[in-house]
C-alpha cells in the first residue's frame, strides 16, 4: 500500500477510553511512519478517545445513530477523506457485511485475547476461568463474523497464579499498544 509522495490515510473508529487511539497517534507523529491518522469517529458522543482528536486537530465525528445510519453517514465521511485503512479500537460494534464490502478498504481490529481464542467480550475473566497459562493480543482483519477474520499478529503474554482480571489487562493493553503500530506497519 505504500505511496509514493504521501502517507497512508488511517481513520479510527472507537466507542470509549480510546488508550489505542492516543498510542497509534503518537506512532503516527514519529519520523519514520508511514501512516498519518486523518479521522477519528465514534459511536458514543462522550467516549474520552474523542479528546485525543481533538488535541491533535484530528477531524472527529461522533455519530449516535442506529447501525444502519452510523454505517451510511460513516461511510461518506470515509470516502470524502479517502482513508485507505480503517482501525477500529474499542469500537463497540458489529460492522455488517455491506458495509465492509462498500468501504473497499482493510479494516482491522485489535482484540484482547489470543484469537481464536475467547471471542467476544470479558476476555481477561475467561482466560482466569478457564486457567490458561497465557493470554494477549491480536490485531486482525475484520469480517462480518466477530473477531473472525484473518489474523495480522498476535503478542502473548503469561497469566500468572496471583494475576486477576484487572491485573491481567493491564498486562495485555500495554501488549495492545505495541501489536498495533506494529501490524498497521505490517500490512502497509
Ligand atoms: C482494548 O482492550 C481492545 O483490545 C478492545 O477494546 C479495548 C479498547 O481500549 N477491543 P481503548 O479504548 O483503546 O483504551
Amino acid at each position: 500500500m505504500e505511496k509514493l509522495n504521501s502517507k497512508v490515510k488511517v481513520a479510527v473508529f472507537i466507542s470509549g477510553r480510546g488508550s489505542n487511539l492516543k498510542n497509534l497517534i503518537k506512532h503516527s507523529k514519529l519520523k519514520k511512519s508511514k501512516y498519518l491518522i486523518n479521522l477519528v469517529i465514534s459511536n458514543k458522543s462522550e467516549a474520552k478517545g474523542l479528546l485525543y482528536a481533538k488535541k491533535n486537530n484530528i477531524k472527529n465525528f461522533s455519530i449516535e445513530k442506529k447501525t444502519l445510519i452510523f454505517e451510511k453517514k460513516a461511510l461518506k465521511i470515509l470516502k470524502k477523506f479517502k482513508i485507505d485503512i480503517l482501525c477500529l479500537a474499542g469500537f463497540m460494534r458489529i460492522l455488517s457485511a455491506e458495509f465492509i464490502r462498500k468501504t473497499k478498504i482493510p479494516i482491522i481490529n485489535i482484540h484482547p485475547s489470543l484469537l481464536p481464542k475467547l471471542k467476544g467480550l470479558n476476555t481477561h475473566e475467561r482466560a482466569i476461568k478457564a486457567k490458561y497459562k497465557y493470554s494477549g493480543c491480536t490485531v486482525h482483519y475484520v469480517n462480518s463474523k466477530l473477531d473472525s477474520g484473518k489474523i495480522i499478529l498476535r503478542k502473548k503474554v503469561k497469566i500468572l497464579k496471583k494475576d486477576t482480571k484487572y491485573t491481567l489487562a493491564k498486562k495485555i493493553l500495554k501488549l495492545e499498544h505495541i501489536a498495533y503500530p506494529e501490524a498497521l506497519k505490517k500490512i502497509i
